[in-house]
């Protein structure tokens, strides 16, 4: 935790230009500032970044925000790594005295470690490049294997020299505490003898996703066919196998530039591919994919390619983890490979511009693969085929979208040549069971009556209301302090003035109304609180917000996305307008908001009636028929309501 003055601080003293300048080069345009996008690649800059109002905005592909939202994007940093490197920039101290001692010790615990661990590497490094056994046995064996020079220092190789302790105990004379070289499984302790874990072997330091030496995989030189090719890194507070991914800090740019990521199963592979200019390319060392590496992946792109050596057995076990894959919305393709080819030999063996047409000639996509795959061998059988029928489907009922898995299905069908309604109904029902079982989870009662606060609870199809809920907050962030029309009780009051924020706070806390989207739900509760203090400036208030997906939104809405650019003229009489029809436009979004919520209710209770009529349960059907009435006949006035205004 980083305490708030710490962040004001922070927030305060780093300057826009001067952080952006440190990535992009930017030149002055007026009282902006403008480069190449770095989120992009473009030709013609169109990154501005605006020292008045702390903020960049991109016109190519809109990405915006503060200051620390462009370290969090630029670095892949979460929100408080990113406040840490503004501070280091800016020499702040960053006041964390907030933690307990439990996880002050533990902080420094898995920092011992990692400082440790990068000692290790440049030791390792060291021997490879300097010592004769590293030069003759480790560097020649690199060199027979067509791994370059750059390549070596780029990935930090090294080489552990065949002795039982010498890394140990040139460690220690360095000053390196037992503790912490056991505890990062480079040492192994036994009795009160302390041993290297590594000896005789080539060196592969894993790094984390800063850029840090987490871990080690260590190949063997040996012939032996007992000793295990590659010993890995224990598990470690630094080091969790099924999390990382070795080459994603290399490959992390390239990832978002190419909005793709090459997915191979070793370290070899991931140097050979890079070698050949290949540079989005991770593994996963030798394991199926876990659900934490894929949410890795997912934070640069949605996009995987998986690139097989040809063996069957291999693809087979790991068909089950890409159904993970598909569930987080992401496609995936396949890219087999010739017989007796894995990754690595295949990119050495080709140029880099073979390399890149093979991927594109051969790359599939996943789901007509596996459906082909499975195809294969079944003939006419009828359990094999409900077989591949249910095991196809099931991959297919991951995809949120529903218009990509209608595409799907049809492929499929063709593929397997089963009809397409058997497919979808075999979808239906197995995305309705997968659903049933989430709504369980959440102990979700469909016959519960329902209440217009309850709405929120509902979790179907929440992104419903997101727009109008959006334009709400907009129009207070935009426009909260007008006064957009007088109420006037009687004739013989003096009129009282509304403004915009005051009217949408007073007319959902009257109707109990409230938001579904969660970051929305957010800045409508700040708003109640801030709105009355005058000497809070809302909207610099939600720009500076140190929740970045606030401060982000807010930086969206207060900046019409052409405000900076060229047509600033034609957009400047747009927002006029709008000013000056604020008393339409304000209560016209607030019906559409209740309508909306009341056609979500409607549609809700029509799914209730449904299953009650398929479970017999007349009573409830009564209630939920009464409530339907009564929403139609408020969905009836709404619309009334709206007309009037427009
Ligand atoms: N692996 C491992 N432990 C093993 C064998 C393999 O961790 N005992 C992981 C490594 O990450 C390895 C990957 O699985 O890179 C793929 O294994 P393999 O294809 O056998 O090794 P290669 O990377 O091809 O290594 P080489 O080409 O040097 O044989
Ligand atoms: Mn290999």
């Amino acid at each position: 935790m980083i305490d708030h003055s710490t962040i004001d601080r922070i927030m305060q003293t780093a300057e826009i230009t001067e952080v952006i300048g440190d990535f992009v080069s930017l030149k002055k345009r007026g009282v902006n500032y403008l480069g190449l996008c770095p989120f992009h690649n473009e030709k013609t800059p169109s990154f501005t970044v605006s020292p008045s109002k702390g903020i960049y905005k991109c016109f190519g592909c809109s990405k915006g925000g503060n200051v620390v939202n462009f370290i969090m994007e630029h670095e892949h940093l979460s929100y408080p790594e990113a406040l840490k490197y503004l501070a280091r920039k800016y020499h702040i101290e960053v006041d964390e005295k907030e933690e307990t001692p439990e996880e002050l010790k533990q902080k420094n615990e898995r920092e011992s470690m990692l400082i440790l661990s990068g000692y290790a590497q440049k030791y390792f490094s060291r021997i490879l490049s300097d010592n004769s056994e590293g030069q003759t046995i480790g560097l020649s064996y690199l060199k027979e294997r067509g791994i370059r020079r750059d390549t070596i220092d780029k990935f930090q190789l090294g080489y552990s020299l065949d002795s039982r302790n010498a890394f140990t105990l040139e460690a220690g004379k360095n000053g390196y505490k037992k503790e912490f070289l056991v505890k990062t499984g480079l040492s192994i302790e036994k009795g009160d003898q302390v041993y290297d874990r590594f000896w005789g072997r080539v060196m592969f330091p894993i790094h984390g996703l800063s850029g840090r030496v987490i871990g080690f995989g260590a190949r063997t030189l040996r012939a032996d066919p007992k000793a295990a090719k590659y010993l890995n890194s224990p598990e470690s507070e630094i080091y969790h196998k099924s999390s990382s991914l070795y080459g994603i800090y290399f490959a992390r740019q390239s990832l978002v530039r190419e909005d793709k990521c090459i997915l191979v199963e070793g370290y070899t592979d991931v140097l050979s591919f890079y070698q050949s200019g290949i540079e989005n390319v991770v593994a996963s060392s030798g394991t199926a994919l876990t659900e934490d590496q894929i949410r890795l992946i997912n934070r640069f792109t949605r996009n995987v390619t998986i690139i097989y050596d040809g063996d069957p057995a291999g693809i087979k076990a790991s068909l089950r983890g890409i159904d993970l894959i598909l569930e987080q919305g992401m496609h995936v393709r396949v890219v087999p490979l010739p017989d007796g080819e894995d990754p690595d030999s295949f990119a050495r063996s080709h140029s880099s511009a073979e390399l890149l047409s093979y991927i594109s000639d051969n790359e599939q996509d996943f789901i007509s693969f596996k459906t082909k795959l499975l195809s294969e061998n079944i003939g006419n059988d009828p359990v094999k085929r409900a077989n591949l029928i249910s095991e196809v489907v099931r991959s297919v009922a991951q995809i949120p979208d529903q218009i990509e898995r209608s595409v799907y299905l049809q492929e499929c069908s063709r593929i397997m040549d089963v009809k397409e309604e058997i497919l979808f109904a075999e979808t239906a029902k197995t995305r309705r069971r997968k659903y049933e079982q989430n709504q369980r989870n959440r102990n979700y009662q469909p016959q519960k009556p329902r209440t217009i606060a309850a709405q929120q609870e509902s979790t179907t199809q929440k992104t419903e209301s997101r727009a109008e809920e959006k334009e709400i907050i907009r129009l207070m962030l935009l426009y909260g302090d007008k006064v957009f029309y007088e109420l006037q009780p009687s004739p013989k009051d003096t009129p009282i003035p509304v403004k915009v924020c005051g009217f949408f706070l007073e007319e959902f806390e009257n109707d109990q109304l409230e938001f579904s989207h969660p970051v929305y739900k957010l800045m409508f509760s700040e708003f109640q609180k801030i709105w009355e203090n005058p000497d809070l400036d809302c909207q610099s208030y939600f720009i500076n917000h140190t929740n970045p997906d606030i401060s982000r939104i807010a930086i969206d809405m207060i900046q019409p996305a052409h405000e900076l650019s060229k047509i600033h003229s034609k957009q400047g009489a747009y927002i006029r307008t709008e000013a000056s029809m604020l008393k339409k436009v304000v209560p016209e979004t607030l019906i559409s908001f209740r309508s909306r919520m009341v056609k979500q209710l409607i549609r809700d209770i029509d799914q209730d009636i449904k299953m009650c009529q398929k479970s017999g349960d007349m009573d409830n059907i009564l209630t939920l028929l009464e409530q339907r009435k009564h929403l139609d006949q408020l969905r009836k006035q709404l619309s009334k309501d709206l007309k009037r205004i427009i």
